[in-house]
């Protein structure tokens, strides 16, 4: 599994929030140490009696300099300790507001439970659809578009930015950068249904030489198949159940319901990051998703085995 970590920064964006992090916690743990080691110091001063000791009441009429002092002081510490991290936050949302002007805007959606990543072009034919990956150009910022299709849900990708929510008919935008090159795990973080857990991609930034090879194949429609079982697995694909909910661009199969197929055999898991994307993991998919991710909309698809063959035998193809 690629990296998830909040405190493994790869851009702009997630080092500004792990510096806060850091900062609150180093500043916590002080404070914190401090007020431990304060209630050993009162503890081991405090005078030793019995149950015949006369009680010590001197201190209701004697001031206490001391005591006043320490009190002062430290109702003065912590109020510039929370200053110190005032400021410090809003220095982290201006940094994560100044990222510059995007080079690529994406729109992610979120649905129950998979991410629709599309790239729009002002040229309709550039204009392409992916699922559960989400490919960026290294050290160029990015827009993420967002938008829900159903519920709420969350996007975040901790190695490059913080949380973003997702919430229908309220579009938000994410911008990020990621200036090292790597594929990066990301997870819905917003409960959005049973399979919410469920909900992952992956974001992966390459030099944009390399970006812009993968997002010239992407524009490209399905390629025809070659073998005559792989043409028969295109039309049960196209005639049968699967073109009723996917895509495969090139084909008569347009739905937008799932996730598009175009170039589907290029993409590293299945089911939303939960699988990789190996024939026999997709064929117990393509039969069963209900026991891989139990309150799924795809719906099981049992079918005779030489049917199976060709139907994997076609979304092999989709390179
Ligand atoms: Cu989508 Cu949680």
């Amino acid at each position: 599994m690629p990296p998830q970590q909040v405190l493994g920064s790869v851009g702009p964006q997630a080092l500004a929030i792990e510096r806060l992090w850091w900062l609150t916690l180093i500043i916590c743990t002080v404070v914190f140490l401090a007020v431990l080691a304060a209630v050993a110091w009162a503890l081991f001063r405090a005078p030793r009696g019995d149950l015949t000791t006369p009680p010590d009441l001197s201190s209701l009429t004697r001031p206490e300099r001391g005591a006043a002092i320490s009190v002062v002081a430290g109702i003065a510490l912590c109020a510039l300790l929370l200053v110190v991290l005032t400021i410090a936050s809003f220095s982290t949302d201006r940094a994560l507001a100044s990222l510059g002007a995007p080079s690529l805007e994406i729109e992610v959606t979120g649905h129950q439970f998979w991410w629709e990543v599309r790239y729009e072009d002002a040229d309709p034919s550039r204009s392409f659809s992916t699922a559960n990956e989400i490919h960026i150009p290294v050290g160029r910022p990015v827009l993420l578009k967002l938008k829900a299709e159903d519920v709420i849900h969350s996007l975040w990708v901790p190695n490059l930015a913080g949380k973003k929510d997702l919430i229908p008919g309220r579009d938000a935008t994410l911008a990020l950068r990621a200036d090292k090159p790597g594929t990066y795990r990301g997870q819905c973080a917003e409960y959005c249904g049973a399979q919410h857990a469920k909900m992952a991609f992956l974001l992966i930034a390459d030099p944009p030489e390399q970006y812009e090879a993968w997002a010239a194949a992407e524009r490209k429609p399905a390629r025809e198949p070659g073998e005559a079982e792989q043409r028969r697995g295109r039309d049960l694909f196209v005639n049968g159940r699967c073109g009723m909910c996917h895509a495969v661009q090139g084909t008569s199969a347009a739905a937008r319901y799932g996730p598009d197929l175009t170039h589907f055999a290029s993409r590293q898991t299945l089911a939303a990051g939960m699988l990789p994307n190996t024939v026999g993991h997709l064929a117990g998919w393509i039969l069963d998703p209900q026991s891989i991710k139990p309150g799924a909309n795809m719906p099981a698809n049992p079918m005779p085995p030489a049917e199976l063959h060709a139907l994997l035998a076609y979304l092999g193809t989709l390179k």
